[in-house]
C-alpha cells in the first residue's frame, strides 16, 4: 500500500494509474477505523481496480473545539488495518496541506443542511463540503463510497456532487450500516464511551427497530414521542433530536411510505454524541 501525504504524490500516483485507464474507487476517512470503515474499503475493491482511502480529521467540521481535540487519533493501527483490506492507497495529510489558506466557499444545500444534525451541529456539513470536495479535486475518484450510518451526510454530499462537482463525474454510492453484535452501529466515538453508557447504547436501535415494524398502529407524532420516551427512560441515554423524514428531501413527514421514509436520531450517551437510522 502507498501512503502519501501531500497532494503533489497523490497525483503522481493517481496520474499513472489513470493513464493506465484503471478505474478509481475512493473511500473518505476521519480514521480510527473500524470495521464500517474497512466495509467501504471492501465495496470499492468488488468494483474497482484501485481503493484510495483518506484519512483527515477535518477542523472545518467540528463546530466544537473540545470535540476535535479529542477525536481518536490512530494513524498506525489504521494503516495496518488498511493494509489488511488491500487498500491500494492512503492519503493522510496535514492541516496546512488542505487549508494552505482558509476555506471560505459557503454552500448552498437547498435547505437539506438546516433540518437534523444541521440544527444542532452548525456549519458542520459546509466543512464537510469543503473537505470533500478539495479531496474529490485531489484524488478524481470515479467512484465515492459513503456509509448510511451518516444518513444526511449521503444526501448533503450528492446534492453538492450534483450541484457543484457535476464536471468530476463521480460517482456515489451509499453502502449499508455495519453493526456490533449487540445492534450498536459502529462508530470511532464508541471508543469514547464509559462501561455504562457503551451498555446502554444498544438500546438505541433496539427501539427504532421496535417501532420499524409497528408504525401503523401510530401517528408519525406519536411515533416520535414513543421512541424518544423509550430510549430517554434509560438514565444514561438522552435524546438530542428525533426525526422521520422523507428520503429525499429530508422533510419531516406526515405519513410513512416504506422505501420512501427514515427515521434519524441523535442521542448523548454522557457526553458522547451518537447518531443512529433506520429506513422504512
Ligand atoms: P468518518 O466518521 O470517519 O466516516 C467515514 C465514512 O465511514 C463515512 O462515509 C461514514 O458514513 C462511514 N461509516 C462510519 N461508520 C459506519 C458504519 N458503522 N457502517 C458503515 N459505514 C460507516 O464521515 C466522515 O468521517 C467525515 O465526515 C468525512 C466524510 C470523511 C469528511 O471529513
Amino acid at each position: 500500500m502507498i501512503v502519501v501525504r501531500n497532494k503533489l504524490d497523490l497525483n503522481f500516483h493517481i496520474a499513472k494509474f489513470k493513464k493506465n485507464n484503471k478505474q478509481i474507487g475512493f473511500v473518505p476517512t476521519m480514521g480510527a477505523l473500524h470495521d464500517g470503515h474497512i466495509s467501504l474499503i471492501k465495496c470499492s475493491k468488488q468494483k474497482d481496480d484501485i481503493v484510495v482511502c483518506s484519512i483527515f480529521v477535518n477542523p472545518t467540521q467540528f463546530n466544537n473545539n473540545e470535540d476535535l481535540i479529542k477525536y481518536p487519533r490512530e494513524e498506525k493501527e489504521d494503516i495496518e488495518k488498511l493494509k489488511k483490506a488491500e487498500c491500494n492507497i492512503v492519503f493522510i495529510p496535514s492541516v496546512s496541506e488542505m487549508y494552505p489558506e482558509e476555506d471560505k466557499r459557503v454552500f448552498d444545500f437547498d435547505g437539506i443542511d438546516k433540518v437534523m444534525e444541521g440544527k444542532f451541529r452548525n456549519g458542520h456539513f459546509n466543512g464537510v463540503a469543503q473537505i470533500v470536495s478539495k479531496l474529490f479535486s485531489f484524488v478524481k475518484p470515479d467512484t465515492a463510497y459513503f456509509g448510511r450510518k451518516d444518513f444526511q451526510q449521503v444526501a448533503i454530499l450528492k446534492h453538492l456532487n450534483e450541484n457543484y462537482l457535476k464536471h468530476l463525474n463521480i460517482e456515489i454510492i451509499a453502502c449499508d450500516i455495519l453493526r456490533e453484535d449487540d445492534g450498536l452501529a459502529m462508530s470511532s466515538r464508541n471508543k469514547l464511551l464509559t462501561p455504562e453508557h457503551r451498555k446502554a447504547a444498544p438500546l438505541i436501535q433496539k427501539v427504532l427497530k421496535k417501532y420499524k415494524t409497528r408504525y401503523e398502529d401510530f401517528t408519525v407524532k406519536e411515533l416520535m414521542k414513543l421512541i424518544e420516551g423509550e430510549i430517554n427512560k434509560n438514565k444514561f441515554l438522552n435524546v438530542e433530536y428525533i426525526d422521520i423524514v422523507n428520503n429525499n428531501n429530508l422533510k419531516t413527514v406526515s405519513e410513512i411510505v416504506e422505501g420512501e421514509t427514515t427515521t434519524c436520531i441523535a442521542v448523548f450517551a454522557g457526553n458522547v454524541r451518537l447518531i443512529d437510522n433506520i429506513s422504512f
